[in-house]
């Protein structure tokens, strides 16, 4: 159970409380300033809720603010609830802003207040994770060539990378798009021998097919109309280094034989040329689609599969990433807090659960540019749904719950509404409730099966 240190003079305000939080929380009720921060000291709650009418100054305010400024000298992020008088709107006001969380006002609503508790807690963990994760970049994860993972499968792609890269075999990345293929592709090269030369990439699906020769193979003066200089092709630039044959599944018949050939015995014959040019270049190729099937419709050979398909590298795409997804949008977050020159310190509860459950389709670049829209949004200090422009389009078509019973997917969508609203709402429960259009008690009950508050009864 967590702890809450509950900081009230009042007998009986202190015994409602007690008898309100005791069911989830593992309670201490102090009395004055001095014993709450001798409690603090030795315990750390993450929560503190304080009576700022504290003795000897139980009709003014100056011992709850000395106990709020120590306790947030002691830990900032503690999440202090600050309670007072019934009109005191201005010591609330003045408490958070000088970082209080929250602040109610008597005489208490035992139900508001531990919604507000529960938030509380949920937010000063997510905060914790943020930093852990900030703190464990240094240690657990690998950033190999700016790209950076944790999960098992990235982990063995980091140490497949690792294997294959000083060797002159050609590899194949396969992986939905924006999976970081071209990371793998530069992070092969920069740990080969052929660090020191060049890597060039071409996208094979972008060049128009009567291009494309040229641009792969060169051709001599006089080729071809226009042609009116020898020009060389990327693989000959790419002499000594790598080249790194993007949408190799567009690649046309005819430069598939020429490719293999160039694979088999390492010469090329620039287009309108005769001579068999030597070169020296390790192949890297991508694709997003599968290969096995363009073999079987015969839009791709089997013998330049069986080539340059020896190694294959599959990417998993970023749904299937675990802890990856909240890691990566820590360091997206910073780069761009940095790049931006803003002070963004996490994601709000909701921004996390939608992260999380999201299939992103665009895998991690749309993660990226997700995190840098929300950071160029975003004037608090916690990204919001909002932010990362989720709640434009919520849903991507039922293919977000593939794999779900019908139950999972209503619960998905029930809990995530929740949690919008609250959050919009800024966790005033009427206002949620209304917009959800239930019962105050109805959304209390919902909020309880999900697990985002329970009241004790
Ligand atoms: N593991 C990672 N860590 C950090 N950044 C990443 C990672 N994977 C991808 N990225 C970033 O995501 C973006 C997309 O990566 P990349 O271009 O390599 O993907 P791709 O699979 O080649 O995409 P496409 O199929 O669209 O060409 C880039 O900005 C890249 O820096
Ligand atoms: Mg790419």
């Amino acid at each position: 159970m967590e702890r809450l240190l509950i900081v009230e003079d009042s007998e009986e305000i202190g015994r409602q409380l007690k008898w309100g939080f005791k069911k989830d929380y593992s309670l201490y009720l102090a009395t004055d300033a001095d014993d709450a921060i001798h409690y603090f000291k030795r315990h750390r709650p993450k929560v503190v809720t304080l009576d700022l009418g504290l003795p000897p100054d139980s009709d003014g305010t100056s011992e709850g603010f000395r106990c709020l400024k120590e306790i947030l000298k002691l830990h900032p992020l503690t999440k202090v609830i600050v309670v007072t008088g019934n009109d005191d709107r201005e010591s609330a006001l003045l408490a958070v802003s000088i970082g209080a969380y929250d602040y109610y006002q008597k005489p208490i609503d035992l139900k508001a207040l531990a919604v507000s508790v529960s938030r509380a807690f949920h937010l000063y963990n997510i905060e914790e994770e943020n930093r852990k994760l900030r703190h464990a970049l240094d240690e657990k994860t690998t950033v190999m060539s700016g790209m950076a993972g944790q999960c098992p499968a990235m982990t063995e792609i980091f140490s497949t990378i690792r294997k294959v890269a000083p060797s002159d075999v050609p590899v194949l990345i396969q992986g939905e798009s924006g999976t970081g293929k071209e990371l793998v592709a530069k992070a092969i090269h920069s740990l080969s021998m052929r660090k020191d030369g060049p890597f060039v990439p071409i996208n094979c699906g972008a060049i128009p097919e009567n291009l494309l020769e040229s641009e792969l193979f060169g051709h001599e003066k006089g080729a071809f109309t226009g042609a009116h200089a020898q020009v060389q092709g990327k693989v000959e630039y790419a002499e000594k280094g790598t080249l790194f044959l993007d949408e190799i599944g567009e690649l046309p018949a005819g430069l598939q034989v020429k490719l293999l050939r160039f694979l088999q015995d390492k010469t090329i014959q620039r287009v309108g040329g005769r001579v068999d040019i030597h070169v020296d270049t390790r192949i890297v190729a991508a694709t997003n689609i599968d290969i096995s099937e363009a073999i079987e419709s015969g839009r791709f050979r089997e013998d330049l599969y069986y080539r340059i398909g020896v190694l294959t590298i599959k990417l998993p795409p970023l749904r299937e990433r675990g802890g990856d997804i909240m890691l990566l949008a820590n360091l997206f977050l910073m780069k761009f807090s940095e790049q931006y020159r803003k002070r963004l310190k996490g994601f709000s509860p909701a921004s996390v659960e939608l992260l999380k459950s999201y299939e992103w389709p665009g895998n991690v670049r749309e993660l990226e540019n997700r995190i840098q829209r929300a950071v160029v949004m975003s004037d608090t200090q916690l990204v919001e749904p909002d932010d990362l422009g989720f709640t434009e389009r919520p849903f991507q078509g039922v293919s977000a719950f593939a794999g779900m019973t019908l139950r999972e997917a209503r619960d998905r969508v029930e809990k995530e509404m929740l949690v919008a609203a609250i959050e919009k709402n800024n966790g005033n429960i009427a206002k949620a409730a209304g917009e959800l259009g239930i019962s105050r008690p109805t959304l209390y009950d919902l909020m309880k099966k999900h697990g985002l508050y329970t009241p004790s009864s």
